[in-house]
C-alpha cells in the first residue's frame, strides 16, 4: 500500500490516481478532511483489482505529532506501508528583502522538514518489518534554475534532493529505495495565480518544448514506476518531469 501526502490535490492527486488505477491501496494524508474525503471517493471508483479501500488521514505534515499519529492510523488500517510519496508542499513568492525569518522557517518546515519527518517515521516501520520499501519526494525545477522570489522554496527543495541522495545510500542495506520526482511547471491550485497571469503563462508555454504546462495525470505513470519493482535498481535518483523545460 502507498501513502501520498498532499494527495487530495494537484500532483499528489495525480500520483494517488495512478497508484489506485494500478491496483495499490492508497492512504491520502492532508489537512482538509473534506478534500481527503473527495479524492478517496474518486479513488474508490477507479479500477485496480484486489486492493483495499483508499483512506483519508487528516495530517499536517509540519507537525511531528501528526505524522506519528498518521503513520500509526495507516498501519492500523492496512498493516504495512510499502511506498510513501512525501509530496505535500507549497511556495512563498516573497522577495528576499521582504522575507522574514518566520516566513523562511515556515517554507523550510513545509517543504523540507516535513519530508525528513515523514520519511523517518515510515522508514522506522519499513526497517522494523523488513522487506524494504520505497520513499519518493516531490522536488522542483527551482533546484536547478535560479528562480527570483522563491529563495526559501528553492533552498528547501534543493535540500530535499540532497536528503534523498543521502537516505538512498543509508537505507539501501534495508532494501529501501529513495528517489524524487522533479516537477516542472504544472497546472495545479498552487500555480493557479501564475497561470492566470497571461504573460507568465505564455512565457512558460514558449519555453517548454512540449508547449504546455504539466498536468496531474502526467505523474500517474512515473509514480507507479517508482512505487513498483519496475524501478528496483533505481535509488538516489531525481527524475525530471517537465516537458523538456530544463533541456531547452
Ligand atoms: N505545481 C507545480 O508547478 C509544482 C512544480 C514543482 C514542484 N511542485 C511541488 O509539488 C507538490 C504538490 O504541489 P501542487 O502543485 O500539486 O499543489 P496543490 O495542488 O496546492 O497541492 C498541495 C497539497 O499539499 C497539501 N498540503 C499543503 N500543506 C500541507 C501541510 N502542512 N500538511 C499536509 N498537507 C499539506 C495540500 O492539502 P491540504 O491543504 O488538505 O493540507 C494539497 O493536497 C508540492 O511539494 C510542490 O512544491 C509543484
Amino acid at each position: 500500500m502507498s501513502v501520498v501526502t498532499g494527495g487530495n490535490s494537484g500532483i499528489g492527486a495525480g500520483i494517488a490516481r495512478g497508484l489506485a488505477r494500478s491496483g495499490a491501496s492508497v492512504a491520502v494524508w492532508g489537512r482538509r478532511e473534506d478534500a481527503n474525503a473527495e479524492i478517496v471517493s474518486e479513488l474508490s471508483r477507479l479500477g485496480g483489482e484486489g486492493r483495499g479501500e483508499p483512506a483519508g488521514v487528516v495530517c499536517d505534515v509540519t507537525l511531528e505529532g501528526d505524522i506519528v499519529r498518521a503513520t500509526g492510523e495507516t498501519l492500523e488500517r492496512y498493516g504495512r506501508i510499502d511506498s510513501c510519496f512525501a509530496n505535500a508542499g507549497g511556495g512563498d513568492l516573497s522577495p528576499l528583502l521582504h522575507t522574514s525569518l518566520e516566513q523562511w522557517d515556515r517554507v523550510v518546515r513545509l517543504d523540507l522538514t516535513s519530508v525528513f519527518l515523514t520519511f523517518r517515521e515510515i522508514a522506522r516501520h519499513m526497517v522494523e518489518r523488513g522487506g524494504g520499501g520505497r520513499l519518493i519526494a516531490t522536488s522542483s525545477i527551482g533546484t536547478i534554475f535560479g528562480m527570483p522570489r522563491q529563495s526559501s522554496y528553492s533552498a528547501a527543495k534543493g535540500g530535499v534532493d540532497a536528503l534523498v541522495r543521502s537516505l538512498a545510500v543509508e537505507l539501501a542495506r534495508d532494501g529501501i529505495r529513495v528517489n524524487s520526482i522533479l516537477a516542472g511547471w504544472v497546472d495545479t491550485p498552487m500555480t493557479a495565480p501564475l497561470l492566470a497571469w497571461e504573460k507568465f503563462d505564455q512565457t512558460i508555454v514558449h519555453r517548454t518544448p512540449l508547449r504546455r504546462w504539466g498536468r496531474p495525470p502526467d505523474f500517474e505513470g512515473l509514480a507507479v514506476y517508482l512505487a513498483s519493482e519496475a524501478s528496483e535498481f533505481m535509488t538516489g535518483e531525481t527524475i525530471r518531469l517537465d516537458g523538456g523545460y530544463s533541456v531547452f
